[in-house]
């Protein structure tokens, strides 16, 4: 490496001035090599970017969960369904199945719970009416299930 910059050197040169030569170059070398430490401190701080990517992703707030929805009421089989249908042969005579009220209240659309806690007010006496009374009475809780089943899954 020394005898590098001297062989390069024209022959011409005096000694002393290809001594002052050598030691430039390797000043000027020491020199490239200390500005290159900074240079490699220079990339150095590039890794708190590193760090910052980290931070970042670790500061990213974690999605909320989704979410629950409330249980869905389990839906009535089609079979319940369809058993209130036959049923309700015995109520469309009176009440419309349009829902339509034509002096006698419409029920169609009505809630499974509402229906049976109305048909439950006729069986016990809470509701007076005597045609209700006598229609409420003959009616199984199963029969008041599907009843229910059925007037719910109309459309009003
Ligand atoms: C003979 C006619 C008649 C039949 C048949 C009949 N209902 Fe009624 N229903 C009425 C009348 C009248 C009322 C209103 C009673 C009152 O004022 O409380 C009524 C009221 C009701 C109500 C309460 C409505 C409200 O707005 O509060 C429900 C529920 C009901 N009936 C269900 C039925 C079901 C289910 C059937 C068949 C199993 C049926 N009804 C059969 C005449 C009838």
């Amino acid at each position: 490496m020394r005898l590098a910059p001297m062989l390069l050197l024209p022959p011409l040169f005096k000694p002393r001035t290809v001594a002052l030569s050598v030691a430039a170059v390797l000043l000027l070398t020491l020199g490239a090599a200390s500005a290159a430490e900074p240079a490699a401190d220079d990339t150095s701080p590039s890794q708190p970017p590193a760090g910052e990517r980290e931070t970042k992703l670790t500061a990213e707030p974690a999605p909320p969960p989704p979410a629950l929805l409330p249980p869905a009421p389990a839906a009535p089989s089609p079979a319940v369904v369809a058993r209130g249908r036959h049923l309700s042969r015995d109520c469309t005579s009176c009440h419309r199945i349009d829902g339509v009220e034509n002096g006698i209240p419409g029920i169609t659309g009505w809630s499974a719970e509402r229906l049976a806690a109305a048909l439950d007010g006729y069986r016990t006496g809470a509701r007076r009416n005597p045609v209700m009374g006598s229609v409420a009475r003959t009616l199984s809780a199963d029969e008041v299930e599907a009843l229910g089943a059925y007037y719910a899954s109309l459309k009003r």
